[in-house]
């Protein structure tokens, strides 16, 4: 087998994306849990260890002799694993006196082969609470914020960084990663491309002659899925859409198009709209809605391979479930802070389909690059997400058939409007949230008590980190005025401005 950089996930939201970043740039790379034996690993080049929520000085927190470094090779610790580096070597880690979230400058210090080619001033991406204020005997300090003074470390072949150079809001943060790779010998095999080959074969291995259900939405994610599976296993797979009800305007229309289109030979529809609406009444829970949606779709597919007289013969269930889905619901790995339950990914126990994910290992311009090698529609790759829950999740607190007519008009303008200042496509998502409270306006001489709607546009790489995106003045006022002369029962729009983290990109 080729070189390998192990990453060792101390639970930080961030972990798989270090490994899909080396891959990114060429490199063989497997993320493995704290405890692994790295001695035993003999196609090991080098070793990063993640980012994680917990403090190393809390007794709790991982056990500093689960890990034997002795290994001879480039270590690259990053937040917690920075942290962690300084610890063991007898430095110190306390509680910052003021923490930092989001964009920082920092400033190289010191020449290191870490930092080759890089301009002295650095905006990088931070989140941390902890900060290192003793350096262990004889590491160097080779970078530093005004905040947390040192921001990065060498000793030898040891490095640490406090910021993550893993995410898209780091600007040179692949080059530093692309740095460490040369230092640990600069081995490049791996290619998105061989990858199309080895899914489908391994779809083939998996579902055998079974028949296959796949949950399809219309959306980039689930229509790769779907593409991918068609190819392993052609008029096995039954592609199903289901109308939640929680859709966007045109969105069932759309789809029933795109699907025909594509020329899916078993593809369905459902409108299970009032049964969703049904189940979410009085729910207020952001948790509890996101089961009880991820529960309903279960019971429609399964309602649905009944109905088509097939359900003994129909094994599996397909989904278009990507790796951030994953590490935010914390399937990943025992040590992720559950964010969020995605729709798909928190399943309730009792299923009867075995699951098939071709996409969970991978990230949302990872399945772009795959949706574009298999030829789809440039236009579907490249539509904002739309998750799986829908509108509900943009309805703070319950959801009722009056809140989602209203969202979805506001939505409509929102998208409107965007695409005619061209702004679309500049922007990774843009969502309109209605609040659950109503404020005092006035219109016509009269006084209003109505609905907020909440825009947000954010620009992301992959979704895991965003920033809020600078829409113009004139274009906001524009959308502003529409949405409140056009959306009966909103009297206020407000633009939100907050980075992930700490907010996340979706309300709920
Ligand atoms: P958050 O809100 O976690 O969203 O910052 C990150 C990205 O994931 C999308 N998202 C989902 N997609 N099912 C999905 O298919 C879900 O349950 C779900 N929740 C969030 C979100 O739209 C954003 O692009």
């Amino acid at each position: 087998m080729p070189q390998m950089i192990a990453v060792i996930d101390f639970g930080s939201q961030y972990t798989h994306l270090i490994a899909r970043r080396l891959r990114q740039l060429g490199s063989r790379a497997q993320v493995f849990p704290p405890h692994t034996d790295l001695s035993k690993l003999n196609d090991l080049s080098g070793v990063i260890l993640s980012g994680g929520p917990a403090s190393v000085y809390d007794p709790k927190a991982i056990q500093t002799p689960k890990i034997n470094l002795k290994i001879n090779k480039p270590i690259l610790g990053i937040c917690y694993g920075y942290q962690y580096l300084v610890e063991i070597a007898g430095g110190k880690v306390s509680p910052g006196k003021s923490r930092e979230y989001g964009r920082e400058t920092i400033e190289i210090v010191n020449g290191s082969p870490l930092f080759v080619g890089l301009s002295k001033k650095q905006k990088v991406w931070l989140s941390h609470g902890d900060q290192v204020t003793k350096l262990p005997a004889g590491y160097k300090v080779v970078a530093s914020s005004k905040n947390a003074s040192i921001s990065a470390f060498e000793n030898g072949r040891v490095f640490g960084l406090q910021f993550h150079p893993e995410v898209a809001h780091t600007e040179n943060g692949l080059a530093i990663l692309e740095n460490f790779v040369q230092i640990t010998g600069g081995a490049r095999n791996w290619q998105l491309k061989r990858q199309i080959d080895n899914l489908v074969g391994e779809i083939e291995k998996e579902v055998g002659p079974e028949k296959v259900l796949i949950a399809v939405s219309g959306g980039v994610d689930s229509l790769v899925a779907a593409t991918l599976m068609y190819k392993a296993i052609g008029n096995q797979l039954y592609p199903i859409f289901v109308d939640s009800g929680l859709l966007r305007v045109g969105e069932m229309e759309e789809v029933k198009g795109l699907f025909k289109r594509l020329k899916f030979a078993n593809f369905r529809f459902i409108d299970a709209s009032k049964i969703f609406l049904h189940n979410l009444k009085d729910v207020v829970d952001p948790e509890k809605k996101r089961k009880i949606i991820g529960r309903t779709f279960i019971d429609v597919f399964t309602q649905e391979a009944e109905k088509i007289g097939i359900k003994k013969k129909i094994r599996f269930l397909a989904q278009g479930t990507i790796y951030p889905d994953r590490i935010e619901s914390a399937a990943s790995s025992l040590q992720a802070a559950r964010i969020k339950s995605h729709h798909n990914v928190v399943l309730p126990k009792k299923i009867k389909f075995k699951i098939v994910e071709p996409l969970k290992e991978f990230y949302k311009d990872e399945v772009r690059e795959i949706g574009r090698e298999l030829s789809l529609p440039k236009e579907r790759l490249w539509r904002h997400p739309f998750p799986g829950p829908g509108l509900a999740v943009r309805i703070l607190g319950e959801v009722t058939k009056e809140k989602l007519a209203i969202l979805r008009q506001a939505d409509a303008i929102f998208i409107d409007e965007l695409n005619k200042a061209r702004l679309y496509d500049k922007t990774w998502q843009a969502i309109a949230a209605l609040f659950p409270v109503k404020a005092v306006g006035v219109m016509g001489d009269a006084r209003t008590y109505q609905y907020i709607v909440s825009l947000r546009a954010v620009t992301s790489v992959d979704g895991m980190t965003a920033d809020w995106f600078k829409i113009p003045h004139k274009v906001l006022e524009r959308i502003s005025g529409r949405i409140v002369n056009e959306v009966e029962g909103v009297n206020r729009v407000v633009y939100d401005i907050t980075q992930k983290p700490p907010a996340t990109i979706e309300y709920e």
